[in-house]
């Protein structure tokens, strides 16, 4: 029977008969997924495993500081942190379009991982010759089940995910996540105790903020979208809406100004719009009615605490027609 336990001692068994005493490698994002295959794994092997988290600099307020210390404080993972802020910066500098941005980060990313993963290689080979020849994904049921055979909204846009690596690095996958679903993996996550702003994560996409900033992605405008952001998800996870709503994009009209008035001065800044959808798997969604007391209380809160903008807009579009994501 399903348990949480027993899919836990299972998966442990699984994964020390498939890596024996091989050495394993695993990319994390910051999400749930690739956290709680990564705990399994670690669980299995030990220090067998090396993570590598590649900071692109995209992710949202206290979310790297999350991996860096909290994770690997809960699971005692060996970890490898990159920091490619800088990179990923240039490589954006200039581009507003949506699938360029998207395209940039994913070729980006894939490029980082494949010099940290190179480097894990040869310190594995160097310590005791032994090769690293497996990578942990963190794939769920409904991707097994996707990649079948539907086509579904996901060509719409291009995610990116660890995939197309060069010959020099194959690597055999392991995939400790393959027949489980969501709440299961949080689940799990939470017993293998990992902490709860990761577990209860909602969904946040691979190239991150930068695809919440409509137009050109700057440190600036970064820093201006992380306040609103955190703003936003701290008044509604203290209006206990986390469950109700399935994730909430913050996005910033970085190429759009409206005139504004405040104090005794004239604005002329930035809107933010509020996008809380409410959802059982992305493909289809609808806008969460969150209370107009606390949409007030957020507006109230962005336009005081956050420079540059003077306007919050809550976005009223079910998906389809609108996507989740604004890009
Ligand atoms: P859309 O905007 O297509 O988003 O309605 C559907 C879901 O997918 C997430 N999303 C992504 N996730 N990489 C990801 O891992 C991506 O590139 C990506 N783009 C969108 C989005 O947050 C929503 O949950």
């Amino acid at each position: 029977d399903w348990t949480t336990g027993n899919v836990i001692d299972e998966q442990v068994a699984r994964i020390r008969a498939q890596i024996g005493d091989g050495k394993v490698i695993c990319a994390l994002s910051g999400g749930v997924d690739s956290a709680v295959a990564a705990a399994l794994v670690q669980r299995a092997v030990g220090d067998q495993l090396t993570c590598v988290f590649v900071d692109h600099g995209l992710l949202r307020s206290g979310e790297a500081e999350q991996v860096e210390q909290d994770f690997v404080a809960a699971t005692g993972v060996k970890l490898k942190v990159v920091d490619a802020v800088e990179r990923f910066q240039t490589a954006l500098t200039g581009v507003s379009d949506p699938e360029e941005k998207r395209k940039i980060i994913g070729r980006e990313f894939i490029r980082v991982f494949e010099d940290a993963a190179r480097e894990v290689v040869e310190e594995a080979h160097e310590s005791d010759g032994e090769d690293v020849k497996f990578l942990v994904q963190g794939t769920l049921y409904p991707d097994v089940v996707e990649s079948g055979g539907g086509t579904g909204t996901a060509n719409i846009k291009s995610h990116h995910n660890v995939g197309g690596l060069p010959d020099d690095l194959q690597f055999a996958l392991v995939e400790p996540l393959r027949t489980l679903f969501k709440d299961e993996v949080r689940a799990v996550g939470a017993q293998l105790g990992l902490p709860e702003e990761i577990v209860q994560r909602q969904p946040f996409p691979g190239p991150g903020l930068a695809i919440r900033i409509v137009g050109e992605v700057t440190r600036e405008r970064l820093d201006t979208l992380r306040q609103a952001d955190a703003i936003v998800r701290s008044e509604l996870t203290a209006a206990g809406l986390d469950r109700e709503i399935w994730q909430c994009p913050v996005v910033l009209l970085a190429d759009v100004r409206s005139v504004g008035v405040q104090g005794d001065g004239r604005t002329y800044g930035h809107p933010i719009v509020l996008r809380p959808v409410s959802s059982e798997d992305a493909m289809t969604a609808d806008w969460t009615r969150v209370p107009h007391e606390l949409l007030a209380r957020i507006s109230t809160r962005i336009t005081n605490e956050v420079d540059g903008v003077n306007r919050v807009v809550l976005d009223v579009t079910s998906k389809p027609p609108g996507t989740i994501e604004w890009e």
